[in-house]
């Protein structure tokens, strides 16, 4: 970010980009719910050529203990990337970078999770970025929030974020690569679509009001889209998972085909990993 000067063009004279999205276009996304045997929960993200792993842990006991909460549970993510993740080898290990991200993406979390059902306890949320092709904040933040529903993880709603800005005077939705790096700002965002919460905001260059409020239109309606996919992957999960368990134990006698939501709870994504039971509602 910061407006470097390019060669490339940009946006061509049709108002298409260098990769042949129009302004208000994402670039092809994948969402996959538990991939990983071992964690509780995990999710898998390709979105253009982003690929990002989530793996949630917990709750569970809170180290370092000097950390824990006596009224709730608090989330704690890692945010790494690979060294092979970039074209230039990134130096392994935490930057102020993956500090930076970490923290934004728990306090994020720290909005949709019902950390008070669980106090003095951790949920541990990792995220590795195994290929980098800008916007990994918000893949990792898309996919720690299906990660977690995976766990079983009571939450208010998921949550789904995309970034806008602008390129070449033009303020375009999910900005690739030479878009972040010859482009003038970059604002990304992280909603609850479902209540509308804005939980993460962020904007690195400068953009006018006007400029402002078109961003973030781009991004709360990309954020809509992505949210059905979330919601798609841990249905795929879950309606395989159900197809495996023999009726009689996926649906005990006396109980209603589909599971009602809790009065106030919202977004209720149980696990099948104990019971067999689940689905988001
Ligand atoms: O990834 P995101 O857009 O959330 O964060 P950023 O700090 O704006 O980084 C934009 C992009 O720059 C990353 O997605 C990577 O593709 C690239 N990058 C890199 O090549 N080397 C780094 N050490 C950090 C970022």
């Amino acid at each position: 970010m910061g407006g470097a000067t390019t060669n490339l063009k940009l946006i061509d004279e049709n108002g298409l980009r260098i990769d042949g999205r129009r302004a208000d276009e994402l670039r092809p996304m994948k969402i996959e719910a538990g991939v990983l045997k071992r964690a509780d929960g995990s999710a898998y993200v390709e979105w253009g050529e982003n690929k990002v792993l989530a793996a949630v842990y917990g709750p569970r006991e809170c180290h370092p203990r000097h950390l824990q909460n006596p009224t709730r549970a608090i989330v704690q993510c890692n945010y790494n990337m690979a060294s092979f993740s970039v074209s230039d080898r990134k130096k392994p290990g935490p930057d102020r970078r993956s500090q930076e991200i970490s923290k934004i993406i728990s306090e994020a979390l720290e909005h949709v999770v019902l950390t008070h059902l669980f106090p003095r306890t951790s949920i541990d949320v990792y995220i590795e970025v195994l290929q980098a092709n800008a916007g990994t904040r918000c893949a990792g933040l898309t996919a720690a929030s299906v990660a977690l529903a995976d766990a079983g993880i009571p939450m208010r709603d998921l949550i789904a974020a995309c970034a806008s800005g602008k390129v070449a005077d033009k303020i375009v939705l999910d900005l690739r690569n030479e878009e972040d790096n010859f482009g003038t700002a970059d604002v990304p965002l992280g909603l609850v679509p479902r209540t509308g919460e804005i939980v993460l905001l962020q904007m690195d260059g400068d953009l006018s009001i006007e400029e402002f409020k078109t961003a973030l239109t781009l991004s709360t309606d990309a954020c809509h889209r992505i949210y059905e996919m979330q919601k798609d992957a841990l249905r795929r999960k879950y309606c395989i998972a159900q197809a495996e368990i023999p009726a009689s134990v996926a649906q005990p006698m006396g109980e209603p085909a589909a599971s009602q939501p809790a009065a106030d709870e919202g977004t209720n994504v149980n696990n099948s990993n104990d019971n067999g039971q689940q689905g988001v509602q």
